[in-house]
């Protein structure tokens, strides 16, 4: 038996250990997609909605798993028929949304997301679903819905305990079961009443925390808790990418294939951010194992923002077939600090599918540095830890092997060649055929990163990180290839 089909057995049985933690057996990995709220408010249509959807089949992103579209608030007229039922919105769909979704979404091999409240009202003051859940559920289900964000305004009282949230949010997963229609269901109740501890048995995600704001460490009156408060009363909105980023630290270990603690939609392609904030906000969103729902507008990109989305190296991160998350394990103050601490360093590390093991510098602080942490540290400061005592190839995830040039990526936006012709595809790949998995097993450069060397063991890794940017390697055991060839000889 060759090696290769040992490895092959070896990540079925991961993946079908995997999916027996999901509640529904869904979103085994983190969702990836696209989502109307973050660049157009509640202010889009059928014609935003087809532009985008064939801007993720032509730009490439279908294919690295960006499949899901949500259509988020205002989808309905703002009243219930005299029967109760929704009223799916003419003006706005003129096409009705049926034809509209197998048209656009679904022929081409997307899916279509909703969005609904437990509460009498969306956060947009539409029908919410609160006491309508089998009815909705079905109408959903009947327009091929896949996908469900369920909000948490005008929720009538029904909080302020994890039971009271568990109990409102529960009847409507036992709804969407009944539907007999696979549909992920997204909690988005804001970390109130903590989900982490309950959703997971009940649902695919949950937000953990208020809306984001595109800005990199802007506090906000509108978000009071600062990243140390994980758990806050008033999640609010207008949270920056450093103050969730802060939260999230406390609670990445309650990831677990089939649910995900998500860090709210991206924000890259928006303009608020540099280019280096925006690789470290995709960085952390992506190793934390946050569901990776892009909120931009797909044909308004700059090249940049391009690269950073279809970085094939830090999309296999999220989707990595363990899935665990990246923790973090030391905070070291520098300099400028304000309120909430921000001139910070931050040292992240976490465990990968096969061995592997990501690294990642985060620094916070108003000035570029040089940052360096031996292997003791990088893997959590015990002097016996494995991790600590062997080699590692390095893989920079950010390197040229990764990151499409932005010369080759303008000439994909503006249509003049195709992402998975340009320079012979180099920077392409098609998770729809091949799977993150197998890509990795078979040591391809694309998922790896750009190779950076090797660091000895008990030896330390260092990098000159710009301001409010990240450093961030794949490590892959230096005596991988060693193990790999005994077992050929067997
Ligand atoms: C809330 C959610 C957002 C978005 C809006 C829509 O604020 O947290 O993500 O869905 O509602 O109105």
């Amino acid at each position: 038996m060759s090696s290769s089909f040992l490895l092959g057995l070896h990540f079925s049985h991961a993946t079908l250990a995997a999916s027996g933690l999901s509640y529904n057996g869904l979103s085994i990995t983190p969702a990836m997609g696209w989502d109307t709220y973050n660049a157009y408010a509640l202010d889009y249509n059928e014609t935003t909605i087809q532009d985008n959807a064939d801007r993720l089949v032509s730009l490439g992103f279908r294919d690295l798993g960006y499949r899901v579209v949500i259509f988020d608030d205002a989808m309905t007229e703002k009243n219930r028929s005299s029967n109760g039922s929704l009223v799916e919105n003419s003006s706005k769909f003129p096409s009705g949304l049926k034809s509209l979704v197998d048209r656009s979404l679904h022929s081409q091999g997307l899916q279509f997301g909703v969005y609904s409240s437990a509460g009498r009202f969306t956060c947009g003051g539409y029908p919410g679903s609160l006491g309508y859940e089998p009815a909705d559920a079905s109408w959903w289900a009947s327009l091929g819905a896949d996908y469900l964000k369920y909000d948490n305004c005008y929720n009538e009282g029904n909080s302020g305990t994890p039971k009271l949230s568990e109990h409102r949010y529960a009847v409507m997963s036992n709804a969407l079961n009944s539907t007999g229609r696979d549909i992920t269901y997204s909690l988005c109740n804001w970390g109130d009443d903590k989900p982490w501890e309950w959703a997971s048995t009940i649902s695919n995600s949950a937000r953990m925390s208020g809306d984001i704001q595109d800005y990199f460490d802007r506090p906000a009156a509108s978000c009071p808790c600062g990243p140390d408060e994980y758990y806050c009363q008033l999640p609010g909105y207008g949270c920056s990418v450093f103050n969730i980023l802060g939260k999230a630290s406390h609670i990445t270990s309650k990831n677990q294939p089939g649910y995900w603690n998500d860090l709210d939609m991206l924000e890259v392609g928006n303009g608020g951010m540099s280019y280096d904030e925006y690789k470290t906000h995709f960085s952390m969103w992506a190793a934390i194992k946050s569901p990776l729902i892009m909120g931009n507008k797909l044909y308004d990109l700059s090249p940049e923002d391009y690269g950073i989305l279809t970085n094939p190296a830090v999309i296999a991160l999220n989707q990595d077939p363990q899935g665990s998350a990246i923790q973090r394990h030391l905070v070291e103050q520098t300099d400028n600090k304000d309120r909430w601490g921000v001139g910070e360093v931050q040292l992240w590390s976490g465990s990968l599918f096969g061995g592997d093991q990501v690294v990642a510098f985060v620094n916070a602080a108003n000035s570029s540095r040089t940052i360096s942490y031996d292997l003791v540290e990088v893997f959590g400061g015990v002097s016996t830890n494995e991790q600590a005592q062997q080699a590692w190839n390095l893989y920079d995830v950010w390197g040229n092997e990764t990151v499409i040039p932005a010369a080759s990526a303008a000439m994909v936006l503006n249509g003049t060649v195709g992402i998975e012709a340009v320079n012979e595809g180099r920077w392409y790949y098609n998770a729809s055929e091949t799977s993150w998995a197998d890509g990795l097993a078979s040591n391809d450069t694309l998922l790896l990163g750009t190779p950076a060397g090797r660091v000895e063991a008990a030896g330390t890794l260092s990098a000159e990180v710009p301001s409010h940017g990240i450093a961030m390697w794949r490590l892959r055991s230096a005596d991988k290839g060693n193990t790999k060839k005994k077992r050929d000889e067997l």
